[in-house]
Parts: C-alpha cells; structure tokens; sequence
C-alpha cells in the first residue's frame, strides 16, 4: 500500500526552516521586525491597503467587526456553510448571525437570499468563499451599497484568489484571511486583516493588544479594551517564507483540480465543484456525495483506501448553541443537504498527479460496492 495521503500538507521550504531558527535564536521570538515585514508584503498584494497581522482568522474577523462598527443589537446576515468561527465571531461581539441558504452550485451564500433577510437591525454581511471560490464581489457589494451595510469578508480560504482579475484583499471593504495550517498559505497559525482605511490603523492595533498605546520613552495609556491577539515573529516568518511561493502554489492547486474533473467518474451520482480555473484558489476539492452513500462510511472506506477524507463543514445553524437561538432544521435545505453529503479529497501543491489518480481510482471502488 503506498504511503497514507492527508487530505491536505502545508508545504515548508528549507529556507523557512533556516529562518524560522534565526528567528528563534535573535532573542526576539513574539511580535517584531518579521511581523512588520510580513505586514508589508501582504500589503503589497493587496494593492498596498492596510493590513495588520493577527494571531488567528478568527480573531481577524471579530476585530474586523468591532472595527465595521457591530455589536449588541446589531444583525449581521452570513452562510450556514462555513468554518462556526465565521458566526461565533457575531456573538462574541454581541451581535446575532443570521443566516440565509447557500446557492447549491457554488455552495457559497446566495446573494439573491440577503436581501429578503435584511431588517432594519441588519449591520454587515459576511460573505465566505467556500475552498476558495469567490463570492460574487459586484452583486455583493452592490447589495451592501443599497442598504448601506459593512461587509467583513471572510476570506479565510480564498487568499491567492481573485474577482475578475484583481486580488482578494485589494479592494472592498474589511478582507480577513487565514494562515491556519490547512490554509494555502499558513503561518500554522495567524490571520491578516486587510483595512478599507488607513485611519482606522491606530485602533486595529488597540484591539489586537489590550488597548495599550506607548508613547515617549515610557508613556502608556489605555482607552479601549483590547484583546491579545497579537501574531509571534516565529509564525509571521513561516508565512513570509509562503509567499515567494503563493503563485506557484495555487497553479499547482489549479492543475490537480483539473486533472480531478479529467478522471472523476462523472456517473456516480457526485457533486462536483464550479470549474472555475481563473478565479478561485481551489483551497479544497470537494465533492457531494449521493444521497444513497453514507459519508462516514465513504469516509472509513476510503482510509482502507489510504486516502484521508474530509468533512468541510456541517451546516452551523443545527449545532446547539446555534439552535438554542432559534435556528432550525429545514430552515436552509441546500445548505443542509451539501453540510451532510460534501466530503474533501485530497488536494495539496506537493501531490504528485498519480495521487490524483489514486483517488479518483479508490472513489470509484467505494461509491460503486
Ligand atoms: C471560512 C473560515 N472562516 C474562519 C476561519 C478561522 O480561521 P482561524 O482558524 O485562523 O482562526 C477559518 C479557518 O479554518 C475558515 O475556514
């Protein structure tokens, strides 16, 4: 049997390693010189706005919310179809989520569904670019233009991506992303938060660090009650070592995406992806599988197999704390089904197109036992 294949792998360079250990011996291991150097090159593709580091994208994503103005009373409208951290951040502000169905073939939110679900509470729209495939930017902002909303882009997943050829992070409004382990570029851990304006800088940096701001040689004053959300040098050089590589990654990505609608069996009753070559990441494959197959036991037999498989992600408004809100099964039928039935192949710049086929080989077994 040839060697387990993850359904993801970070991929580290030795040059990165060799950094990372400088970093470990320069007597400054938290947030400093490489943070700063990290900050400057993500602005630099994101057509120079702002962009502040954070310790996770979850983090990003609330202070991007606290920053967009929301909080107790508030509404803000997202997809069911998510990572949870994407509505647990609207709590932790003290705003409620409020969620709207996915449109089934992007598996992402349908923009048609967030007009009928805006109220007068309504502050900001969440959008999430599922394994990378990008919302619709001109409908979004076209709606949130209309009724006058924020929209915190939850671009964990899409970072690399673009709409109609300019980067996700260089316009818009906030832009969060992810450098999870999983993610295609990672930090192991981290997020940056992209700012739609250089004023808002001073309390961006605030929140991410208890409030404190320095000044002279030893003045300090706090205002605001501030996180700890602060990214280490260890981590921002890991994710300075990621971006030489970010284009060749996601061609990669794009590659093995397509060798997967070359030699997938279009006759097993699966879901496929949008086929989407120029604008998404392809952060993820994944598939939606026939109502007739169980996934946990797709799942089981496809690790027989070798192959890891994963789930990517439940619908969050059927976890209890979502429930315990008044969320309900049936509310959003897509977003449900895709949540029980979509499972993740493998797909990672260092699989080797035989992998590809090794999967597309060991799917077909199991899907027609
Ligand atoms: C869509 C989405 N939103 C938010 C997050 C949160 O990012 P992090 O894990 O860096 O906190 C993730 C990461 O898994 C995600 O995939």
């Amino acid at each position: 049997m040839p060697a387990f294949l993850p359904f993801t792998r970070p991929d580290i360079d030795e040059a990165t390693i060799a950094g990372v250990a400088e970093v470990l011996r320069s007597g400054w291991i938290t947030s400093g010189p490489q943070v700063k150097a990290f900050e400057a090159a993500l602005s630099a593709l994101c057509g120079g706005r702002p962009v502040r580091c954070f310790n996770s994208g979850t983090a990003t994503l609330e202070i991007g919310l606290r920053l967009a103005g929301v909080g107790e009373g508030d509404e803000v409208i997202t997809t069911p179809l998510s990572w949870v951290a994407t509505a647990n951040v609207v709590l932790e502000v003290g705003a409620r989520p409020v969620f709207v169905d996915i449109d089934p073939r992007t598996r992402n939110i349908d923009l048609a569904e967030i007009e009928k679900a805006i109220t007068p509470k309504t502050r900001a729209l969440i959008p999430v670019d599922l394994a990378g495939l990008p919302v619709d930017r001109d409908r979004l902002y076209a709606i949130a233009g209309k009724h006058r909303l924020r929209v915190v882009e939850d671009a964990a997943q899409s970072f690399g991506a673009n709409w109609r050829g300019s980067a996700l992070g260089s316009f818009g409004d906030f832009v969060s992303f992810s450098f999870h382990a999983n993610k295609n570029v990672t930090s192991a851990e981290g997020g940056a938060l992209v700012l739609p304006d250089e004023s808002l800088v001073p309390l961006c940096e605030q929140l991410r660090l208890q409030g404190v701001v320095r000044s002279g040689e030893d003045g300090m004053e706090v205002e605001v009650a501030g996180g700890k959300f602060n990214l280490t040098d260890v981590a921002a050089r890991i994710g300075l070592g990621q971006l030489p590589h970010l284009q060749r990654f996601t061609e990669r990505r794009r590659a093995l995406a397509r060798r997967y609608f070359d030699l997938l069996d279009k006759n097993l009753g699966c879901e496929l992806p949008v086929q989407d070559f120029e604008q998404s990441n392809w952060h993820m494959f994944q598939l939606v599988l026939p109502e007739r197959c169980e996934r946990a036991k797709f799942i089981a037999r496809m690790r027989d197999h070798g192959i890891g498989v994963g789930v990517h992600y439940p619908a969050m408004h059927l976890f209890k704390l979502y429930r315990r809100l008044g969320w309900r099964q049936g509310q959003f039928p897509h977003a449900e089904r895709v949540g029980r039935s979509i499972v993740t192949l493998p797909l990672f710049p260092a699989m080797a197109d035989s992998d590809v086929d090794r999967v597309c080989g060991a799917v077909k077994q199991v899907l027609s036992k």
